[in-house]
């Protein structure tokens, strides 16, 4: 029986917990023929959110996964060519496509463009494309005149929605300047969050009746202290306890050990990336203690008020850290807090 804590994403809009509005919200886009993007951090649940929204809407779907294949086009045709509704024109035949593809510049974009009319045209029933991650998508440039080229010539029949936990490298697709193909085109933005400790609680409770278990207020509330409300992080405790349930601390400790590699990869490879890594690492060092003010953080950083701005909207952009009600800063995921903290006792 599938239960809240299975690791894969949510597909079942039974099992996506706390996200009702969202839920409903973007089913209704979806039937609208809205463009969504879904923005939260690593973790949050945009994956199994949108994947019930696509189950609830009751649409055929394309699932692009860009950390699994970052050339858009290429996934995007062959998905089509694979779908057997969706049939090549008799003297296309879908092996042609990829050479194709490879072509440089102009002369591929056109073959790009007539490849997908020939692959939709004629479509009746309408399919949302997922583009999960989209930020890992290489080649941005032939992504977003794609996009644009669906938006002008197959509105009624392809809806996409995209999601993201790297809010800076999104940005022109969210918020295209006018010499972009996609200017002027409006997409939808739904923000996924964190959910607030009584929510984290309630999923808690909730995926423990399902296996028959149950906890400690106390020890529930030491695991949401501990993992905070990013979904992904409460459903491994869920799944480590569910196999060992008289073994609290193993469970807890083991999501700990399990989720720090995670981050600890996934911040390698940010690093290797992200410009001005350096001076954001400083700033997260700094966070890792407690949140801190802008001004607690221009007297630790010795950056200028315009310098100290532009990383902490950057380090906002990727959901490392967010803005707090009262106008503090603070790591977003709290495994990263700590992992943060781990490097610099090492050092
Ligand atoms: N609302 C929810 N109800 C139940 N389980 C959830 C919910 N949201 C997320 N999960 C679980 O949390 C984990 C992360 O979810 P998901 O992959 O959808 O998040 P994501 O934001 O897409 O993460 P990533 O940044 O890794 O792509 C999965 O194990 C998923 O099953
Ligand atoms: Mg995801």
């Amino acid at each position: 029986m599938a239960t809240l804590f299975d690791i894969p994403p949510k597909r079942d809009p039974k099992l996506l917990f706390g996200r009702e509005r969202d839920l409903t919200d973007l089913v209704k886009y979806l039937h609208e023929k809205r463009w969504t993007v879904l923005l939260g951090p690593r973790r949050v649940g945009k994956t199994s959110l949108a994947k019930c929204a696509i189950e609830k809407s009751g649409l055929d779907s394309i699932i692009l996964d860009a950390r699994e294949n970052t050339d858009f086009a290429s996934n995007l045709l062959s998905s089509l060519t694979r779908q057997s509704t969706f049939k090549l024109e008799a003297n296309v035949s879908a092996p042609t496509i990829s050479p194709l593809i490879s072509v440089g510049a102009s002369f591929s974009k056109q073959v790009l463009k007539q490849s997908l009319d020939s692959l939709l045209n004629g479509r009746t029933k309408r399919t949302v494309i997922l583009l999960d991650e989209a930020q890992w998508f290489s080649n941005r440039r032939t992504l977003i005149m794609l996009l644009a080229h669906l938006y002008d010539y197959h509105y009624e029949t392809i809806t996409p929605i995209i999601t993201g936990s790297a809010v800076g490298v999104m940005k022109s697709i969210i918020e295209p300047n006018n010499q972009s193909p996609l200017f002027g085109r409006p997409i939808m933005q739904m923000e996924v969050n964190k959910w607030n400790p009584s929510v984290s609680m309630g999923f808690l409770n909730e995926g423990l009746k399902q296996q028959k278990l149950s906890l400690d207020t106390e020890l529930i509330v030491k695991t949401v202290d501990t993992l905070d409300g990013l979904p992904g992080w409460l459903t491994m405790f869920g799944y480590y306890l569910t196999a060992k349930p008289s073994d609290y601390e193993n469970a807890l400790n083991k999501t700990l050990g399990e989720a720090l590699k995670i981050v600890d990869d996934e911040t390698s490879n940010i690093g290797k990336l992200a410009k001005g890594w350096q001076i954001h690492l400083k700033i997260l060092n700094n966070l890792s203690l407690g949140s801190k003010s802008f001004t607690n953080l221009l007297e630790a950083t010795n950056l200028t008020n315009s310098g100290l701005s532009k990383h902490l909207d950057m380090l906002q952009r990727l959901n490392y850290i967010e803005k707090k009600e009262d106008g503090r800063y603070d790591i977003t995921d709290p495994i990263l807090r700590e992992l943060i903290k781990r490097r610099i006792k090492k050092t």
